[in-house]
């Protein structure tokens, strides 16, 4: 079984004992409630360096009150075992003193990149992911951590505050993994009803159409009102956006956009949905 770690002295004195005969660190953060995603992460981390670190750790600091923080699944010991399994040999485990002890008052906020999409809809989460992000990536010192790009606009944020605030771990970027149906994988699909798995599909098709729209040369506002439509006929309850943008602003695409990124975020029921391709 992966040793589990529960605070920073064990986490460091486990870290340094392995850099000091000149292991390579690969470090996975996550919230638990494991899946091929995290999986996924997990081997690439294997399979660049020598150990791989998972973190498990739901971070209240990035649920707003009326979020799911309660509801978010929690599953140590088969998440424990899935990572045995994967070849992963250790998770820190932090409980939310040890990860925010008693005086904790600090907040990491990053700018202009965290405003639109997410950050208009979830005003908070964005300073909750940054400040657990960097107290993560600092506390546990890996030569390289990984991320996946279903949150494309989270992997965004990260890479910015790591280049910033000059964190010594690279920040990697891993593709979504999808189920064969292309459903992005997420912790929150265990909230869906098989019926509303069917109805989900309808966020990657039309990310799919509104690609080959962009590539045909059709105009941005038409793509987008058609996609929006299309979300709406499919039954969800309520569309936060879906949009074509910039790939490395997140804003409107303008003359200089070099890269497009298509995002959506919608909701079916209690679960909201987030996913995202390359334009
Ligand atoms: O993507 C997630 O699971 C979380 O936002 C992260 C990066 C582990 C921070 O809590």
């Amino acid at each position: 079984m992966p040793q589990i770690l529960r605070n920073p002295h064990d986490l460091k004195s486990y870290i340094s004992e392995r850099i000091a005969t000149g292991k390579t660190i690969g470090f996975v953060p996550t919230m638990g409630a494991l899946h091929e995603g995290h999986l996924t992460l997990a081997r690439r981390a294997l399979s660049e360096c020598d150990e791989c670190i998972v973190s498990i750790f739901v971070n209240p600091k990035q649920f707003a009150p009326h979020e799911d923080f309660e509801k978010y699944p929690r599953a140590l010991d088969k998440d424990s075992n899935l990572l045995e399994k994967s070849g992963v040999q250790s998770i820190f485990a932090p409980s939310i003193d040890v990860m925010y002890p008693p005086g904790f008052q600090s907040t990491v906020t990053v700018g202009s990149i965290s405003k639109p999409l997410e950050g208009e809809f979830r005003p908070h989460f964005f300073a909750g992911v940054a400040t657990v992000v960097t107290r993560l990536l600092l506390l546990v010192g890996a030569h390289k951590a990984y991320f996946g790009e279903k949150d494309y606009q989270q992997l965004q944020v990260i890479k910015t505050l790591q280049r910033d605030l000059a964190i010594p771990t690279e920040i990697i970027g891993v593709p979504t993994v999808r189920e064969e149906s292309g459903l992005a994988l997420s912790s929150r699909n265990a909230y869906l009803s098989d019926i509303q798995k069917q109805q989900a599909l309808t966020i990657i098709t039309t990310l799919r159409k509104m690609e080959n729209e962009l590539k045909s040369g059709a105009e941005i506002h038409q793509i987008e009102e058609a996609a929006r439509k299309n979300l709406e006929s499919a039954g969800f309850d309520k569309i936060d956006y879906i949009t074509i943008r910039d790939a490395e602003t997140l804003l409107p695409p303008t003359i200089e956009t070099k890269k497009h990124r298509i995002l959506a975020a919608a909701w079916l029921g209690q679960a909201r949905l987030i996913d995202n391709i390359p334009g």
